[in-house]
């Protein structure tokens, strides 16, 4: 593997899942692979899980690992080719990924989605000027359109728990005060079409993800009807994308609780706000498997680590 941008660039799913699972039972079974290398993670926003698990990933790797803030520590970078860099931004994105590209083998990214200016979110100019002007193998730790190490520790996750040969899944919109990116539902969902299941979305009107990305998908706006069956319930709020960043409204009745769940398992992405996204009840029960997804984020990561290192030894 070259890059991990997307959830896409990862091969056979299912082989992918197995490696990370036997990852998980022996960690440390390649420690010698990332010795002498070292990872490098800019944070341009705040993290907890992908922070650690994917410096612990490393770790386990034997690799040496850098953190940067970028957001807060890092100058402010200019993407535009061409520009006269009198204002407030100090540094271009040619020469900081350059520059990065000397101290370290690999470079991973966060980047979110401003919810100002679609066009702009879905060029990732982090992302991608990271990836045009780095020597270095780059891994998406969250861009504006995309999380695929969330998304594999969901699939390692299900994989864990699924107790049917074909489950059914189900995406489920939530309430939340402020405007969230689409990079998670947006990953679920193209990991949801690589995996054997009945995948079904439910959000209220207004929600639809991008259509590139649900083409196909079954989308029911009746939340009671979509969850019936349902094996597996994927909670998550996300911003309009058709009134581009913006919040519709907060209805309360999308809240997940332990009646609408019956007696399927809950996942989410973490961070959750409690009894606005989902009910305590929900989240303290044996059916929340937040977090074990949050533990599988260090072998969804450690697989990814793993097969970038093979390449560039
Ligand atoms: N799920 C996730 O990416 O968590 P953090 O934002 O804390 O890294």
């Amino acid at each position: 593997m070259k890059h991990y941008l997307s959830i896409h660039d990862i091969g056979d799913l299912q082989t992918t899942v197995n490696e990370a699972i036997a990852l998980k039972k022996n960690p440390y079974q390649f420690e010698q692979l990332g010795h002498q290398k070292t990872i490098c993670l800019l944070f341009f926003n705040n993290s907890l899980r992908t922070r650690l698990s994917t410096q612990k990933a490393a770790m386990n790797l034997g690799m040496e690992v850098m953190v940067m803030n970028f957001g807060s520590e890092g100058w402010q970078l200019e993407f535009s080719d061409g520009a006269v860099m009198d204002g407030g931004k100090a540094e271009h994105i040619k020469e900081a990924a350059q520059v990065v590209s000397q101290y370290c083998d690999i470079v991973a990214i966060r980047a979110f989605a401003g919810l100002l200016d679609k066009k702009k979110d879905e060029a990732e100019e982090v992302l991608n000027g990271f990836k045009k002007y780095a020597s270095i193998p780059v891994v998406n730790m969250e861009s504006s359109v995309a999380h695929p190490l969330q998304a594999l520790a969901d699939t390692i996750t299900i994989e864990e728990h699924r107790i049917i040969e074909r489950p059914k899944v189900v995406l489920s919109w939530a309430p939340h005060p402020k405007p969230l990116p689409h990079a998670v539902p947006n990953s679920f969902v193209n990991m949801m079409r690589l995996q054997e299941a009945e995948f079904v979305i439910t959000h209220p009107k207004g929600y639809e993800l991008n259509p590139e990305v649900t083409k196909g998908c079954k989308i029911v706006h009746n939340q009671r009807q979509a969850l019936e069956n349902a094996n597996f319930v994927y909670v998550k709020n996300w911003s309009s994308y058709s009134e581009y960043g913006k919040v519709l409204h907060t209805d309360k009745n999308w809240m997940m609780t332990q009646e609408k769940l019956g007696d399927a398992k809950f996942m989410h992405c973490l961070p959750v706000r409690r009894n606005v996204v989902v009910e305590d009840a929900v989240l303290d029960s044996l059916q929340s498997l937040v977090i074990e997804q949050a533990n599988n984020r260090t072998y969804a990561a450690q697989v990814v680590l793993k097969r970038i290192l093979e390449n560039i030894k």
